[in-house]
């Protein structure tokens, strides 16, 4: 895998709701190799102040390599990415990527439901960004507790069929998102999955469920962690899958459904074991 440090140029910086941003950037060389799934680990600081110390991971959320450009669509959650939304056009910020595995659609299939809570929306739009030119149909649920949490239709690509829960009934169906997937399971032949790991489990439960009564589909799912180094190196990140230990920031983020275990689900940092 190829990834670098690169200086990214501030594009823009797009309020999209109270609480999401869209922001682009100029990152030709991080650009040319990412694909959707994939992270970059971001350094939400200026180089002489390293606070906060720690680099934030950011999904791409469109990545176009022609232009050299990448965007994110950041929840301002706290000082990190409240910093990165408030970089001026033209500043610079420090990248490293891209990171981790990335999502695929799958050979001979072409209909793809794609299920984002929160923001876990950020890697499916760019997965479904690529779904015209492979032939793929894309039917996108979203789900976020209130209408700010929610992107809005105007920056998926449109092809994407887009249907929307919260939890407060503000915006499309009164509920969570996994209560609508049960109408789009039949229809699909691949599923990619991402958002808070309680809703990932409750997806993954649900996909067994279904699966009994519609036949098997392939399912992948792309984990959240707290992260220290991104790089594979200080096993923070670790869970439990069928095939043993693995670390999300470099096993991952995107694993096959059927592999996790969802035993380290409410401890997101516990002490990770070692991996063979
Ligand atoms: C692989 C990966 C991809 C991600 N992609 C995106 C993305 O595309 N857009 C985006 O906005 N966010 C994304 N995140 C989450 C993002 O990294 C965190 O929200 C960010 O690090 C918070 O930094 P902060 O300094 O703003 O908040 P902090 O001050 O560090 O934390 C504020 C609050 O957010 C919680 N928090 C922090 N990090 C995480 C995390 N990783 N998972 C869950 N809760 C967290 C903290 O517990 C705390 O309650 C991703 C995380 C991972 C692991
Ligand atoms: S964050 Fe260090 S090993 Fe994953």
């Amino acid at each position: 895998m190829t990834r670098r440090i690169e200086s990214a140029r501030v594009l823009r910086n797009t309020r999209i709701t109270d609480r999401l941003w869209w922001c682009e950037y100029e990152a030709p060389v991080i650009a040319a190799s990412a694909r959707p799934g994939q992270f970059a680990h971001v350094l939400c600081s200026a180089p002489d102040q390293l606070d906060p110390l720690l680099r934030r991971p950011l999904s791409f959320s469109r990545i176009e390599p022609d232009l050299g450009r990448v965007a994110f669509l950041i929840d301002t959650v706290g000082r990190g990415t409240a910093w990165l939304v408030d970089q001026q056009e033209g500043s610079e910020i420090d990248m490293l990527g891209p990171l981790g595995g990335s999502f695929a659609f799958q050979p001979d299939r072409a209909r793809a439901l794609m299920v984002g809570g929160g923001i876990g929306l950020a890697p499916l739009i760019a997965l479904a960004d690529l779904a015209p030119a492979e032939g793929v149909q894309v039917r996108l649920l979203a789900g976020g507790r209130d209408a700010h949490q929610v992107t809005p239709r105007a920056w998926l690509h449109s092809n994407v069929e887009y249907h929307v829960a919260t939890d407060d009934g503000a915006l499309g169906h009164h509920g969570f998102i996994t209560d609508l997937v049960q109408d789009h399971f039949a229809w699909s032949d691949q599923i990619f999955v991402c958002g808070p790991t309680p809703m990932m489990h409750a997806m993954a439960n649900l996909t067994d469920e279904l699966t009994a009564i519609h036949g098997p589909r392939p399912a992948f799912t792309s984990l959240e962690a707290r992260m220290g180094c991104a790089m594979g190196v200080c096993y923070s990140c670790v869970v439990q899958t069928t095939t043993g230990p693995q670390r999300v920031c470099h096993d991952g983020p995107v694993f096959p459904q059927s592999t996790l275990t969802w035993t380290w689900h409410h401890e997101p940092t516990a002490t990770a074991p070692s991996v063979g």
